[in-house]
C-alpha cells in the first residue's frame, strides 16, 4: 500500500537516525541563534520531524513552536514541553510574529517547485519581527552524489522491517528515497520522499525576491563559507524592513 511521506517512516525514523549527532546539530543552531536573539525570543521551527532538535532547543528558549507537515512525525515524539502544530511550511497558519525561524536536515529540499520556495520564504518573512532571523540548511548536489553510492539500507526495528533505496536524477535534480516497510502483521507499505537539489544561486535569488538579506552561507556545521566540496549549506538571513 502506498502511503504519505513519513506516515510509516515515522515508526522507524529515530532508529534510522540513531547515529546522527542531534546534540551537536542543536548546539550549532544554538550558536547561530545566540548572535541574534535573547532568552525570551519566540522561536518557530519548520519541519521538526520527531522533535529531536526541539527537545534541546526548547530547554533554552521556552517560547517554542515545533511544526511539521506530518502528524505521524510530530506524534512520534513524547516530549510535550513545547507547542506542536501540524502545518505546511508554505502555508503557515500563525497570527503571532517570531524572532527566530529555523529548519534543519533538508526540510527545505522537500519543496519541489521554485514558486513554492518563494511562497515559503515570503510567508517566513511576513512572520518575522523586525530584524528577525531565518536560518536553515539545504542539501547540495555533492551530498546526493555521495549518498546514492551507498544506495540501499535495510533493518529491523520494533517489529518493522524496512528497506530504503536512494536515487539521484542529475537532470531533474531530484533526489528520491524509496521506502519499503513491513509491519508485524505482514502489511506492506511504500513511501517515496522527493527532494529538490536546487543550485545554490537559486536560494540567493529567491531570498532576495522575498526581501531577505543573506548574512551568511556557511559550509554546514562550520562558520566558514561554503566551498565546492560542501555537501550541505547553512543560510542565515535577516528580514529587510
Ligand atoms: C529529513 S526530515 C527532518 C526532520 C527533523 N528536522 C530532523 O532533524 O530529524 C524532513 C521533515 O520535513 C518535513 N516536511 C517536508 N515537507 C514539509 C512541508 N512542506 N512543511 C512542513 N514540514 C515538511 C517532513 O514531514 C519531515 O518530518
Amino acid at each position: 500500500m502506498k502511503v504519505k511521506p513519513y506516515e510509516k517512516v515515522s515508526a522507524i525514523y529515530d532508529f534510522m537516525m540513531e547515529k546522527l549527532d542531534y546534540v551537536s546539530w542543536s548546539n550549532y543552531i544554538l550558536e547561530v541563534a545566540e548572535d541574534y536573539i535573547k532568552k525570551d525570543a519566540v522561536i518557530l521551527e519548520l519541519g521538526s520531524g520527531s522533535c529531536k532538535i526541539a527537545g534541546y532547543f526548547s530547554c533554552k528558549y521556552k517560547n517554542y513552536f515545533a511544526t511539521d507537515i506530518s502528524i505521524s512525525m510530530l506524534k512520534s515524539s513524547d516530549n510535550n514541553s513545547f507547542k506542536k502544530i501540524c502545518c505546511d511550511m508554505t502555508k503557515l497558519p500563525f497570527k503571532i510574529k517570531f524572532d527566530f525561524i529555523f529548519s534543519n536536515f533538508d526540510c527545505i529540499n522537500y519543496i519541489l517547485k521554485q514558486k513554492h520556495l518563494l511562497q515559503m520564504f515570503t510567508e517566513v518573512s511576513h512572520l518575522l519581527k523586525k530584524d528577525g532571523v531565518f536560518t536553515f540548511d539545504v542539501s547540495l548536489e555533492r551530498n546526493s552524489l555521495n549518498f546514492v553510492k551507498s544506495k540501499s539500507i535495510e533493518g529491523n526495528f520494533n517489529g518493522y522491517y524496512f528497506q530504503r533505496v536512494s536515487q539521484y536524477n542529475k537532470l531533474s535534480r531530484i533526489h528520491s528515497n524509496h521506502f519499503y516497510i513491513k509491519d508485524k502483521s505482514g502489511m506492506e507499505f511504500r513511501e517515496t520522499h522527493k527532494e529538490k537539489i536546487y543550485k545554490i544561486d537559486t536560494y540567493f535569488k529567491v531570498a532576495d525576491k522575498a526581501g531577505f538579506q543573506i548574512d551568511a552561507c556557511y559550509d554546514c556545521f562550520t562558520f566558514k563559507d561554503i566551498n565546492p566540496k560542501s555537501e550541505r549549506a547553512q543560510f542565515i538571513m535577516r528580514k529587510i524592513n
